[in-house]
């Protein structure tokens, strides 16, 4: 039974909640997973109310023995979790209290649940945040050691995925180290506006109990309070843009996963995923599918959703706390579990990755991807860009026409398109050239690629 006497905020309610509201209302099964933070953020709290003289020295020893014995409870699975508790903050208030009486009911002066969670929710994300850093360098790693091992492999490049030109397989991949640079800087700044203590705002509207905010902030190793109480409890945007900037590495991830689909097909040959990260078909017996590569995929739209979740549950919400704000932690726990497991197998299957070097230079050498090369060609001699495009346009037609490539066209019939044409087309021709011609800033040439990996090298971190 759940009596009015059995909630610590049962003072002013003659009946007892209903059973069915307890169970709607509780968060205790997901929020949980915070009991660590919870408990340490207690013990901050408790250390700072006995250092103002708020509670005895004292009490502040049973208090953090008692806190300690139940993270113990906790993590030996003794610890029993119940929905009349309502949530982890509460759980443990209640535990501490049945275990250090007068003591432990001290512990929740000048706090309030709506600062505590924020301060739990902070704690954690800061370290999910670099632990998911971790690992998105791991995968840069992996990128970059691969682009090493295909030194000098050449694949098509696509656009409108019809072969476009020419490009180093490093080159390709070192696209996705920039893109995932970008999402681990990302991350960075992000743990800045996550790292920011908030408690001691309690309620909304901060406390009247001579708190010191910055001795807990040092002790939880915060490097900044929160300025605003009111905005300290309300506010969830480090968790949607924790979560935007998941959604963006997702994005990631599944535009290389997809490339990997595509490339692992019969039709393109590219790739073999190796056995281990392949699942077969329960009914045809020549199946190897690239599973986890489309799972990667398809849980991008997940984290997505995590995001339009919290955004929306945000949008409308008055000034400050509402209990809508709970549901920031089912999409924000979903959000870095997905995140994390993604970028996790990604790494792996990332280093058993065997490219079909033939495949790709073959593929690379049709399609007319040196097209734009021998326009380029012209322009250099001085044709002016407009009118070099039209007559490979007109040069590519007839190859269509007389199914000839370009490289196997005589001089004279190269001059018939243009006077222009000498006998060092032929150069222009050769894949090879079309790659390492690419000497702007950013382009494929194999000695950009390779400045470009020194340069990654070299960096510091
Ligand atoms: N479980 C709640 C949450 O996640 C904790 C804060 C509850 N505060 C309150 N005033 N009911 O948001």
């Amino acid at each position: 039974m759940s009596g009015k006497q059995k909630k610590p905020w049962g003072g002013r309610f003659s009946q007892p909640t209903a059973k069915m509201v307890e169970a709607f209302t509780a968060s205790i099964h997901f929020d949980k997973r915070l009991y660590r933070y919870d408990i340490e953020g207690s013990i901050a709290h408790a250390r700072m109310l006995s250092k103002q003289g708020i509670i005895s020295k004292k009490d502040e020893r049973v208090i953090v023995k008692g806190l300690m014995a139940i993270l113990a409870e906790i993590e030996k699975g003794r610890f029993a979790f119940k929905p009349e508790d309502e949530d982890i903050h509460m759980a443990i208030e209640k535990a501490l209290i049945a275990m250090t009486g007068e003591a432990g009911g001290k512990l929740h002066a000048g706090r309030s649940r709506n600062d505590q969670v924020s301060l739990d929710v902070r704690m954690y994300l800061r370290d999910e945040i670099r632990q998911i850093v971790e690992i998105v360098s791991r995968l840069k790693a992996s990128l970059i050691e691969l682009a090493c091992k295909e030194d000098g492999t050449i694949l098509p490049g696509y656009t409108h995925l019809q072969r476009a030109q020419p490009v180093l397989l490093a080159h390709y991949l070192l696209a996705y180290w920039e893109m995932l640079d970008r999402d681990e800087e990302r991350l960075c700044e992000c743990h800045q506006r996550v790292n920011i203590m908030p408690l001691g705002s309690a309620a909304l509207a901060g406390t009247g109990l001579p708190v010191d905010r910055a001795y807990v902030a040092r002790l939880l190793k915060f490097p900044e309070i929160s300025h605003n109480s009111m905005d300290a409890v309300s506010d969830r945007d480090f968790v949607a843009e924790f979560i935007f900037v998941a959604s963006l590495l997702m994005m990631h991830m599944s535009r290389f996963c997809e490339d990997l689909v595509i490339w692992s097909t019969g039709e393109f040959q590219f790739v073999e995923i190796s056995d281990a990260f392949t699942t077969g078909s329960s009914i045809m017996p020549q199946k190897k599918n690239p599973d986890v590569a489309e799972l990667i995929r398809g849980k991008a739209g997940r984290v997505y959703g995590d995001l339009i979740a919290v955004l929306t549950m945000m949008k409308g919400l008055p000034m400050t706390y509402n209990r809508d704000l709970q549901e920031d932690k089912e999409p924000l726990f979903d959000a870095v579990d997905t995140v994390k497991s993604c970028a996790h197998i990604l790494c792996e299957m990332a280093g058993h990755l065997k490219f079909n070097r033939e495949k790709m230079l073959k593929a690379a050498s049709g399609g007319f991807s040196m097209a734009t090369d021998v326009a380029e060609y012209l322009v250099m001699k001085g044709v002016p860009f407009r009118e070099a495009h039209k007559v490979v346009g007109r040069l590519v037609a007839y190859c269509i026409e007389k199914k000839r490539d370009m490289p196997v066209l005589t001089l004279a019939e190269f001059r018939r398109f243009h006077r222009g044409f000498e006998q060092d087309i032929y150069a222009f021709l050769k894949v090879e050239h079309a790659v390492h011609s690419k000497k702007s800033h950013g382009g494929t040439s194999k000695k950009n690629v390779s400045l470009r990996i020194k340069d990654i090298r070299g960096r510091k971190k």
